[in-house]
Protein backbone atom coordinates (compact mmCIF):
# COMPACT_ATOMS: atom_id res chain seq x y z
CA UNK A 1 0.00 0.00 0.00
CA UNK A 2 0.81 3.71 -0.67
CA UNK A 3 -0.39 6.54 0.29
CA UNK A 4 -1.92 8.84 -2.28
CA UNK A 5 -3.12 12.53 -1.73
CA UNK A 6 -5.30 14.66 -4.16
CA UNK A 7 -7.97 17.52 -4.11
CA UNK A 8 -10.60 16.04 -5.54
CA UNK A 9 -13.75 18.49 -5.94
CA UNK A 10 -12.20 21.24 -4.24
CA UNK A 11 -11.64 19.07 -1.11
CA UNK A 12 -8.58 16.89 -0.12
CA UNK A 13 -8.67 13.34 0.55
CA UNK A 14 -5.65 11.20 1.54
CA UNK A 15 -5.67 7.55 1.40
CA UNK A 16 -4.16 4.10 1.54
CA UNK A 17 -4.21 2.43 -2.04
CA UNK A 18 -2.36 -0.54 -3.80
CA UNK A 19 0.23 1.46 -6.08
CA UNK A 20 -1.56 0.20 -8.87
CA UNK A 21 -4.91 1.59 -8.51
CA UNK A 22 -6.13 3.67 -11.50
CA UNK A 23 -7.18 7.07 -11.15
CA UNK A 24 -10.71 6.41 -11.86
CA UNK A 25 -10.86 3.38 -9.33
CA UNK A 26 -9.80 5.62 -6.79
CA UNK A 27 -12.25 8.16 -7.73
CA UNK A 28 -14.68 5.68 -8.25
CA UNK A 29 -14.66 3.30 -5.32
CA UNK A 30 -12.84 4.86 -2.93
CA UNK A 31 -14.31 8.21 -3.15
CA UNK A 32 -17.96 6.90 -4.49
CA UNK A 33 -17.80 9.26 -7.36
CA UNK A 34 -19.61 7.12 -9.82
CA UNK A 35 -20.22 9.77 -11.99
CA UNK A 36 -16.85 9.22 -14.28
CA UNK A 37 -17.70 5.75 -16.35
CA UNK A 38 -15.61 3.07 -17.41
CA UNK A 39 -16.66 2.11 -20.81
CA UNK A 40 -13.54 0.13 -22.53
CA UNK A 41 -10.47 -0.95 -21.82
CA UNK A 42 -8.81 0.79 -24.92
CA UNK A 43 -8.36 4.10 -23.71
CA UNK A 44 -11.02 4.82 -26.72
CA UNK A 45 -14.02 6.29 -25.22
CA UNK A 46 -13.45 9.31 -23.13
CA UNK A 47 -16.28 8.06 -20.40
CA UNK A 48 -13.35 8.46 -18.05
CA UNK A 49 -12.96 12.26 -18.40
CA UNK A 50 -12.15 14.09 -16.08
CA UNK A 51 -9.61 17.22 -15.58
CA UNK A 52 -6.41 17.02 -14.07
CA UNK A 53 -4.93 20.74 -12.97
CA UNK A 54 -7.43 22.15 -15.34
CA UNK A 55 -6.91 19.85 -18.57
CA UNK A 56 -8.67 16.73 -19.71
CA UNK A 57 -7.14 13.24 -18.97
CA UNK A 58 -8.62 9.38 -19.08
CA UNK A 59 -8.59 8.56 -16.19
CA UNK A 60 -8.54 5.12 -16.95
CA UNK A 61 -5.08 5.65 -18.44
CA UNK A 62 -3.80 7.29 -15.18
CA UNK A 63 -2.49 6.17 -12.06
CA UNK A 64 -3.43 7.54 -8.78
CA UNK A 65 -0.04 7.38 -7.52
CA UNK A 66 1.26 9.03 -10.44
CA UNK A 67 -0.47 12.20 -9.66
CA UNK A 68 -0.07 12.53 -5.84
CA UNK A 69 -0.83 16.29 -5.32
CA UNK A 70 -2.84 17.48 -8.04
CA UNK A 71 -6.08 18.76 -7.77
CA UNK A 72 -8.79 16.92 -9.93
CA UNK A 73 -13.08 17.71 -11.13
CA UNK A 74 -15.15 15.20 -11.82
CA UNK A 75 -18.26 15.76 -13.13
CA UNK A 76 -19.82 15.99 -9.82
CA UNK A 77 -17.75 18.98 -8.89
CA UNK A 78 -19.26 21.38 -11.95
CA UNK A 79 -22.30 22.19 -10.90
CA UNK A 80 -22.18 25.12 -8.22
CA UNK A 81 -24.97 23.70 -5.79
CA UNK A 82 -28.35 23.03 -7.42
CA UNK A 83 -27.42 25.32 -10.70
CA UNK A 84 -25.86 23.43 -13.40
CA UNK A 85 -22.75 24.44 -15.14
CA UNK A 86 -23.58 26.28 -18.38
CA UNK A 87 -22.22 22.98 -20.69
CA UNK A 88 -24.71 21.05 -18.28
CA UNK A 89 -27.05 23.00 -18.94
CA UNK A 90 -26.88 23.09 -22.76
CA UNK A 91 -26.43 19.28 -22.68
CA UNK A 92 -29.72 19.21 -21.26
CA UNK A 93 -31.39 22.11 -23.25
CA UNK A 94 -30.50 20.33 -26.63
CA UNK A 95 -30.67 16.99 -25.68
CA UNK A 96 -27.09 15.90 -25.87
CA UNK A 97 -27.38 13.04 -24.42
CA UNK A 98 -29.83 9.61 -24.75
CA UNK A 99 -28.80 6.77 -22.30
CA UNK A 100 -26.27 9.19 -20.89
CA UNK A 101 -23.33 7.22 -20.11
CA UNK A 102 -20.92 9.32 -22.14
CA UNK A 103 -22.36 12.16 -20.83
CA UNK A 104 -19.77 13.56 -18.05
CA UNK A 105 -17.05 12.65 -19.89
CA UNK A 106 -18.43 14.62 -23.35
CA UNK A 107 -19.46 17.34 -20.75
CA UNK A 108 -15.80 17.75 -19.23
CA UNK A 109 -14.06 17.72 -22.50
CA UNK A 110 -16.30 19.95 -23.73
CA UNK A 111 -15.23 22.14 -21.25
CA UNK A 112 -11.62 21.67 -21.72
CA UNK A 113 -12.25 22.15 -25.42
CA UNK A 114 -13.49 25.53 -24.72
CA UNK A 115 -10.30 25.94 -22.15
CA UNK A 116 -8.07 25.35 -25.11
CA UNK A 117 -10.19 26.55 -28.32
CA UNK A 118 -12.56 29.64 -26.95
CA UNK A 119 -15.90 30.22 -26.86
CA UNK A 120 -16.64 30.06 -30.20
CA UNK A 121 -16.44 26.81 -32.02
CA UNK A 122 -17.66 25.45 -34.80
CA UNK A 123 -19.10 22.17 -35.83
CA UNK A 124 -15.77 20.92 -37.48
CA UNK A 125 -13.83 22.13 -34.81
CA UNK A 126 -15.80 20.36 -32.02
CA UNK A 127 -16.31 17.04 -34.23
CA UNK A 128 -12.35 16.95 -34.11
CA UNK A 129 -11.70 17.72 -30.94
CA UNK A 130 -14.01 15.65 -29.68
CA UNK A 131 -12.21 12.22 -31.54
CA UNK A 132 -11.46 10.93 -27.85
CA UNK A 133 -15.21 10.58 -27.07
CA UNK A 134 -17.20 8.01 -28.02
CA UNK A 135 -21.40 7.94 -28.17
CA UNK A 136 -23.05 5.13 -28.88
CA UNK A 137 -26.80 6.11 -28.88
CA UNK A 138 -26.65 9.49 -30.12
CA UNK A 139 -25.15 9.89 -33.96
CA UNK A 140 -23.53 12.81 -32.40
CA UNK A 141 -25.59 15.84 -33.67
CA UNK A 142 -27.07 17.20 -30.74
CA UNK A 143 -23.71 16.73 -29.01
CA UNK A 144 -22.23 19.27 -31.33
CA UNK A 145 -24.76 21.37 -30.74
CA UNK A 146 -24.74 20.78 -27.28
CA UNK A 147 -21.09 21.78 -26.92
CA UNK A 148 -21.26 25.08 -29.49
CA UNK A 149 -23.93 26.36 -27.32
CA UNK A 150 -22.47 25.57 -24.15
CA UNK A 151 -19.02 27.36 -25.11
CA UNK A 152 -21.14 30.31 -25.87
CA UNK A 153 -22.82 30.24 -22.85
CA UNK A 154 -19.99 30.04 -20.45
CA UNK A 155 -18.78 33.25 -22.60
CA UNK A 156 -21.92 34.80 -21.53
CA UNK A 157 -21.48 33.40 -17.91
CA UNK A 158 -18.12 34.78 -17.35
CA UNK A 159 -17.77 31.05 -16.28
CA UNK A 160 -14.03 30.55 -15.34
CA UNK A 161 -12.15 29.03 -18.07
CA UNK A 162 -10.40 27.04 -14.82
CA UNK A 163 -12.70 25.41 -12.20
CA UNK A 164 -12.28 26.79 -8.95
CA UNK A 165 -11.54 23.33 -7.27
CA UNK A 166 -8.86 23.54 -10.09
S1 LIG B 1 -12.81 4.07 -19.95
FE1 LIG B 1 -11.23 5.49 -20.32
S2 LIG B 1 -11.18 5.73 -22.46
FE2 LIG B 1 -12.74 4.25 -22.13
S1 LIG C 1 -25.78 8.95 -24.77
FE1 LIG C 1 -25.58 6.79 -24.69
S2 LIG C 1 -23.46 6.47 -25.05
FE2 LIG C 1 -23.74 8.56 -25.44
Amino acid sequence: MTTVSLTVNGRAVTAAIDPRTLLVQFLRENLRLTGTHVGCDTSQCGACVVHLDGKAVKSCTTLAVAVDGSSVTTIEGLASGDALHPMQEAFREHHGLQCGFCTPGMIMSAVDMVNRRGHHLDEKTIREDLDGNICRCTGYHNIVKAIAAGAEAMGRAGAPLRQAAE
